[in-house]
């Protein structure tokens, strides 16, 4: 023990300073020195452990700081993207976001209706993000579920024309297909055609063809026919054009084409860019379809061609919204929208991108220029109209 009398006795024995002190001071004075080593051993234990700790703090907030910014940089750096759309081109175009924004996407391909569907029962705890889908009909019925929030972005307003996109910004239109008639080049002249309107003639008879009026291309060109000529017009339109038909409703817009170069039938309502997809085809088949026919558009003295869209919107319960909204302005932008007219004969919604030679080719073309969304408005009375009038 430090205390014990023989301690402190051998220290005097031992000590060369101090021999004229007394040995209950010099007790007191070793007492003190010890004491004071003693203190001097615990603060410096004391500052080492307050030093020690305080380093750990800093360790641990940072690690704490950094666990949470990798989490929600994780959280921010992902998208998922419920489409429809089936293209190859799509897919690249997301890598290409992907390096850009160092935002990941993931995509969920399936049919328009499913996507629609799996979102309802999915609900505040769906993982999706952005909903792509054709047809503004479809785009329409998904912000009427309440499956779309509005996004407000001057970009987007700025480079998409007013009547592709809704009006408070609940889905976008990026890519832009024209409903045209397509005719046999062999039996048909074009001064023969008009409008949509003149496929109700009667010289027609037996002549065209059209898929079933459950596709929503066809309701809506039949809706934007109603906005135009009424409801009563439509419906004699949509039974006149019924009994014109070579055969009952089947089949997909490429059948349609087929058909008629088959010698089946004489005109087909159908999308440019399945035209496209003939004419720049792999197969010698395809293009031996597209060869015999040409492209009419029609209603070019009146209000213009039907044209529909396929687009976007941020779906309502979204957890990365600003991520949303820059996958968006990228899809509007020149690199994504020069993509579109080569890979899938769409045409780009944003005027100053380049066409394809295919569209090119087609030729120049007013279009209606009627609000898409009134469209979705009006496609229930288009689809009791198409009954009505008994189009399949
Ligand atoms: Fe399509």
């Amino acid at each position: 023990m430090f205390f014990n009398n023989k301690d402190v006795n051998s220290t005097k024995n031992d000590s060369l300073f101090l021999p004229q002190i007394g040995e209950k001071r010099l007790n007191l004075h070793l007492f003190l020195a010890l004491i004071s080593k003693r203190v001097i051993y615990v603060l410096s234990l004391l500052v080492i452990f307050e030093i020690f700790f305080k380093h750990m703090k800093v360790v641990f907030f940072s690690c704490l700081i950094f666990t949470l910014g990798v989490c929600s940089f994780a959280k921010g750096a992902e998208l998922t993207v419920y489409s429809f759309r089936h293209y190859e081109s799509d897919t690249l175009l997301f890598k290409r976001f992907t390096e850009e924004t160092g935002i990941a996407v993931h995509l969920v391909k399936s049919k328009a209706d499913t996507l629609l569907e799996r979102l309802k029962a999915e609900g505040s705890k769906t993982r999706a993000d952005v909903l792509i889908t054709s047809d503004a009909g479809r785009l329409h019925k998904a912000r009427a579920a309440d499956l779309l929030q509005p996004v407000q972005s001057e970009q987007l307003n700025s480079r998409i024309p007013a009547h592709l996109r809704d009006p408070e910004g609940y889905w976008y239109g990026f890519t832009l297909r024209a409903r045209v008639l397509v005719y046999a080049k062999d039996r048909v002249f074009p001064e023969e055609l008009q409008s949509y309107e003149s496929l109700s003639d009667e010289k027609w008879r037996g002549r065209v063809l059209v898929r079933s009026s459950s596709n929503i291309y066809n309701q809506s060109l039949l809706a934007s026919i109603i906005a135009s000529n009424g409801e009563q017009s439509a419906y004699e339109w949509a039974k006149s054009v019924r009994g014109n038909m070579a055969r009952s409703p089947q089949g997909s817009d490429r059948d349609q084409m087929r058909a008629v170069a088959a010698g089946l039938a004489d005109v087909a309502i159908v999308n440019t860019y399945y035209l496209g997809l003939l004419q720049n085809s792999e197969s010698a088949k395809d293009r031996a379809v597209a060869d015999k026919l040409a492209v009419f558009f029609p209603n070019q003295d009146g209000r213009g061609t039907h044209v529909n869209v396929s687009g976007a919107g941020i779906v309502t319960h979204a957890d990365n919204v600003a991520g949303a909204t820059q996958l968006l302005e990228f899809l509007a932008s020149d690199a994504a929208q020069a993509v579109f007219p080569e890979a899938t004969y769409e045409y780009p919604v944003v005027k100053s991108v380049e066409w394809s030679a295919s569209q090119k080719q087609w030729g120049d073309f007013k279009s209606d220029s009627i609000n898409l969304s009134k469209l979705g408005i009006l496609n229930a009375l288009a689809i009791r109209t198409f009954n009505t009038a008994k189009w399949e």
